[in-house]
């Protein structure tokens, strides 16, 4: 699979998104020499720019956010790649304009018609976009002999099963089900996709990687920032949908996945909707024993005040949305019966910290204590997913002296150390997949919707609830004290992080 010539039109190309994550993709991927030779860059939006000013645009987003300084000299010459159309999205016009725009631009970098569509818009457009881009006959057929038209579509799909759902039936009645390509940007991060290669290129793991010998499962991605600038969207979707819908349940996927037969993207994709058929349904009368919701108050960010949730800026005075879930979650397959994966993501917590532990049975307390009195400390393997990307290994070994005690101690791999050089962004390596066509790291129609059936138990439960209270976690901590309760009241703790 390589990156094909193709040129990228993004809608939303004055916005956010694509100046900070985007634009900086495209340019370290082009520094690295990974781009096709015949790319173009087409941005598209309703502000009044031209492809002087959209340039300049351009590189102010990558001086800021690229993981690589600007190369002056690199720029002035690739920049000339970077062209704009301004418009408004729901006017057929527009798309004749778009595809002689596209005819010139292919035609002077020698581009065959090859287009990948980035959707980087809010979701209330992607229908108008979909549907205008097929009827301007932009949407090639899917056949060795045409020019391929891909179409990357961000989160969120949908805000509940019926509205993802709606939004797919449009995506599927207007492009093929192997043009689209709904981005998750963690799956394009370095060390989730070492998960699989962990967990499969080794021998020692695989024998180990079930109920016989897991006793459990934690999953914690933790943000130090609160709502920020996005409390127009985040108000209105909470962390349940804004994290554990689709970042979290695919990560769960992959530790708990069948080893799948083939790297191919349709059977990793079907191995790791399989985890997703075999969800436990939290349902009203277990729900309390699975599901913690809070929203961060009022406390302290590096020694400063930061407001509570309700009075941050654009937050309703009186919101009930959670920013902070935890979940006890049950995979009901042979492999993992009887396992919890505990869950837990908020934001304003301590750090910025994702990590994935698989914390092991106890060995037979026959032989050895740790200390004194104190059980052994079992065995866990904790792959740390961000910042501090890598993974350790939790083993006990022989204090020294001459009595037989044991300790625990961390076998501990850094990427950072071992291989020095920064991992490429998430968008990097996704962008270049859509190029060459690799769907694997991208979420199919029924990951998406099995997700969003899931999650729509909790949510309907939540509704349908009679208290509208939610407990409260002072900003800067790891959580209400209801969520240690969850874990705690199964003998186990989370993990300090
Ligand atoms: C996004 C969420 O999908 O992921 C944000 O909408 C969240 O609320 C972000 O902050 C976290 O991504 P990362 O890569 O910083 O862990």
């Amino acid at each position: 699979h390589a990156p094909q010539p193709c040129t990228l039109v993004i809608f939303g190309g004055g916005g956010d998104l694509t100046r900070r994550k985007l634009l900086p993709a495209v340019y370290n991927q082009a520094l690295e020499g990974e781009l096709p030779a015949n790319f173009a860059v087409l941005g598209l939006s309703i502000e009044k720019m031209d492809d002087v000013k959209y340039r300049e645009f351009a590189r102010k987003g990558i001086e800021q956010f690229s993981r690589k300084p600007l190369d002056k000299a690199f720029w002035g010459d690739f920049e000339k790649r970077f062209h704009y159309l301004q418009g408004s999205f729901d006017n057929p016009e527009f798309y004749v304009q778009l595809k002689q725009r596209l005819d010139e631009i292919d035609s002077q970098f020698s581009i065959p018609g090859n287009h990948v569509f980035y959707l980087a818009i809010p979701p209330a457009l992607i229908e108008t976009c979909v549907c205008q881009l097929k009827a301007a006959g932009l949407v090639m057929p899917v056949d060795d002999n045409s020019p391929f038209s891909r179409i990357i579509v961000e989160k969120p799909i949908g805000r509940d099963l019926a509205s993802a759902h709606k939004i797919n039936a449009t995506l599927c009645s207007n492009f093929d089900e192997q043009q689209i390509y709904r981005i998750d940007h963690y799956l394009g991060k370095e060390t989730v996709q070492n998960i699989l290669a962990m967990r499969f290129s080794n021998v020692i793991f695989e024998p180990l990687w079930n109920s016989r010998y897991i006793d459990h499962v934690q999953i914690t991605v933790a943000e130090e920032e609160g709502v920020g600038t996005r409390a127009g969207y985040y108000d209105t979707a909470g962390a349940l949908r804004d994290m554990i819908q689709n970042h979290i349940l695919q990560l769960l996927s992959l530790i708990a996945m069948e080893p799948p037969w083939s790297m191919d993207a349709d059977v990793i994709r079907d191995h790791r909707q399989n985890v997703l058929n075999c969800l436990r349904a939290i349902t009203p009368e277990n729900f309390d024993q699975h599901v913690v919701r809070a929203q961060y108050g009022a406390g302290f960010h590096h020694g400063e005040d930061v407001p509570g949730y309700r009075r941050e800026a654009g937050v309703s005075q009186d919101s009930t949305t959670e920013t902070y879930v935890a979940l006890k979650v049950f995979i009901d397959n042979w492999r993992w019966a009887g396992v919890p994966f505990y869950i837990r993501t908020g934001k304003r917590m301590p750090k910025r910290t994702s990590e994935i532990a698989i914390q092991f049975k106890s060995v037979p307390p026959i032989l050895f204590n740790s200390n004194h009195d104190q059980p052994l400390e079992p065995n866990v393997l904790a792959l740390s997913i961000q910042p501090n990307e890598g993974l350790s290994l939790r083993i006990a070994t022989k204090l020294p002296g001459t009595k037989l005690r044991v300790f625990p101690v961390k076998m501990d791999f850094r990427y950072g150390s071992t291989f020095g050089e920064q991992s490429p962004e998430a968008y990097e390596r996704l962008l270049l997949d859509v190029m060459a066509g690799d769907a694997t790291l991208f979420m199919r129609r029924d990951a998406v919707e099995s997700s969003w059936a899931w999650v729509d138990n909790i949510l309907n439960i939540w509704a349908s609830s009679r208290t509208r209270w939610l407990p409260e976690y002072s900003a800067g901590t790891w959580g209400p004290l209801e969520a240690d309760r969850l874990i705690e009241s199964d003998n186990r703790q989370w993990r300090l992080l």
